[in-house]
């Protein structure tokens, strides 16, 4: 069947918009991980239920994978993706967040935004009249994270009693590891250098959520403390987009944070790496792991396609059930 476009949304009444993982709430981002199950298992149904849709996608940082993954979901779905970059955009020369939003929500369905700060989707959302989703901030991965849990529950069968350890800086990618945890109820332990932790109110907030979940998390300085029986140990870049010009203070700071064998060998003896990417070998993971046996990089980034293509078809048509695909 193909589903329409914008129609009433049928699970759920609130906002479509996708502006960190928290917003979908335990429930939706339950159904979204089972709508995702539901198309890796068989991507027929949801091939051009999007026809004539169009998405625009503004990347104010470079991407790799969301860039690849967002326009080849909305391919798949039948939809046009239309990449923009903010110097092709007449943002670039004064036109107000706002007004960019409104001009967009005229001519497509839903938009996928890139940039620095959170503050800037938001108004971009608060504007739009269309589902805007958060493809990186300074602040939120959430299109990450909803990755890594697919693979997490891939990995293990369940997400219930597992046990993540997040090493090194905590900032977006870390924050929306922390609202998957609180989310879908995972054990997450973090270490940062001093001065790197993630903001105390995305781990609160979390924390208050885990007591219904079953969930915890928790935050030290200890990379090998928060390793220790570990069942997944996850990376990140220590020097993100924006913090170029901190590099070599961050080198210093971040030192005793490289995931090696020697760090892997304190986890669960069938623990698994796992990092966004792109890989800094060298800096945050050696090449012995991110290439070894317990390396499951590759298939987390092949379930950024899955996961894009499920969260731009419920974004768009509210139907995150599934119910419109028959
Ligand atoms: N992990 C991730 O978002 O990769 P890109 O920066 O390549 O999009
Ligand atoms: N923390 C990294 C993630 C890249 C996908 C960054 O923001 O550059």
């Amino acid at each position: 069947m193909t589903a329409v476009l914008n129609p009433t949304p049928v699970a759920g009444s609130g906002s479509r918009d996708v502006l960190t993982l928290a917003g979908l709430g335990p429930e939706g981002l339950r159904a979204l991980l089972d709508l995702t199950t539901r198309l890796k298992a068989d991507p027929e149904p949801f091939r051009g239920a999007l026809a004539g849709g169009r998405v625009a996608m503004i990347f104010d940082k470079p991407s790799t994978r969301t860039r690849v993954s967002f326009e080849s979901a909305a391919w798949l779905l039948g939809a046009l993706p239309i990449v923009l970059r903010p110097d092709e955009l007449q943002l670039g020369r004064g036109e107000t967040i706002a007004d960019t939003a409104r001009a967009l929500s005229l001519y497509v369905d839903a938009l996928t935004v890139r940039t620095y700060a959170q503050a800037t989707v938001e108004e971009l959302a608060d504007a739009a009249s269309i589902p805007v989703i958060n493809a990186l901030t300074n602040e939120h991965h959430p299109c990450q994270a909803l990755a890594d849990v697919v693979t997490l529950e891939e990995e293990f069968g369940t997400l219930k009693g597992v046990r993540v350890a997040f090493v090194g800086d905590g900032d977006n990618v870390c924050h929306s590891l922390i609202q998957a945890a609180s989310l879908v109820g995972f054990e997450l332990q973090v270490a940062t250098p001093r001065g790197y932790e993630p903001m105390e109110e995305i781990v609160w907030t979390a924390q208050v959520l885990c007591r219904e979940t079953g969930g915890s998390i928790t935050v030290s300085h200890e990379p090998a403390r928060a390793v220790h029986g570990a069942d997944a140990v996850y990376a990140d870049t220590w020097t993100s987009m924006g913090h170029e010009a901190e590099q070599v203070a961050r080198r210093t700071a971040f030192r005793g944070f490289r995931v090696d064998q020697k760090l892997m060998d304190r986890a669960a003896p069938s623990a698994v790496f796992l990092h966004c990417l792109p890989a800094h070998r060298g800096e945050e993971v050696t090449d012995e792991v991110i290439d070894g046996p317990a390396s499951r990089v590759w298939p987390q980034a092949a379930n950024r396609l899955h996961t894009e293509t499920a969260l731009l078809y419920s974004a768009i048509t509210g139907d995150v059930n599934g119910v419109l695909l028959g």
